[in-house]
């Protein structure tokens, strides 16, 4: 495919992630100035690089001129919270919104990936305005918190460097790591909860 051809398909993508990263970081701010705790801490958002979207659609028999429709990650959010309990918080405040359409979920945090991978995946369709007219596109929102989004930076930088030959050693290293991350999460919920208790008996 030509690359104007590709630039005319990623566009509205790169449209999408940018509105709805403003969005998110709106929220953030929202929270703050009316003196709550904001459940999101931190929002990235990218468009899948052409070389990734042909490597997938090889992968996984899409014809080409089905990439928007099978490919669901072509635009991604991330977004990462301080702590478990803010995942959910996350989830709803995107089923409220009526500029966001959820189409599937996946809860990998009660459902732990083998590789020992945590996140929380929603694709909701979003739509955006082109010299065409109104676009409904698919953008993948991710929710993890900080530790989980270590564990799985790490681990897909290390998958990236093995291919598909990731040592048996190095692999069983990860899913222990992870066992320390829902450790961590569960502590530093505990250590939370401990000072907003403490807080309350204060105020009383
Ligand atoms: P893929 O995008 O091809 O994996 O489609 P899928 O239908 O298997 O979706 P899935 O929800 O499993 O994964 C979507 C995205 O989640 C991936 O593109 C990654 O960003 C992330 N992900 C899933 N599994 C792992 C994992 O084991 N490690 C890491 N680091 N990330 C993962
Ligand atoms: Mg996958």
């Amino acid at each position: 495919m030509e690359i104007q051809l590709w630039r005319e398909i990623l566009n509205p993508y790169e449209l999408a992630v940018e509105e709805l990263t403003v969005k998110f970081d709106h929220l953030v701010r929202e929270h703050k100035a009316s003196g709550l705790y904001s459940p999101i801490e931190q929002v990235d958002g990218r468009v899948k690089a052409i070389s990734s979207i042909l490597e997938k659609a090889q992968k996984k028999h899409i014809p080409l001129d089905e990439i928007e429709e099978k490919i669901e990650d072509i635009a991604g959010i991330r977004i990462i919270c301080q702590f478990v309990e803010d995942i959910n918080k996350v989830v709803e405040l995107i089923k409220q919104r009526n500029d966001m359409e959820v189409k599937s979920e996946k809860d990998y945090i009660t459902n732990m990936k083998s590789s020992g991978y945590r996140s929380y995946h929603m694709i909701v369709y979003y739509q955006i305005q082109t010299l065409k007219g109104p676009k409904k596109l698919q953008v993948e929102i991710q929710i993890r918190t900080l530790a989980m989004n270590f564990w799985a930076t790490i681990e897909h930088s290390l998958q990236y460097k093995y291919k598909k030959n990731m040592p048996e050693h190095i692999r069983s290293r990860l899913t222990g790591a992870a066992d320390a991350i829902i450790l961590l999460d569960k502590e530093m919920s505990l250590v939370r909860n401990e000072i907003m208790d403490a807080q309350n008996s204060f105020q009383i």
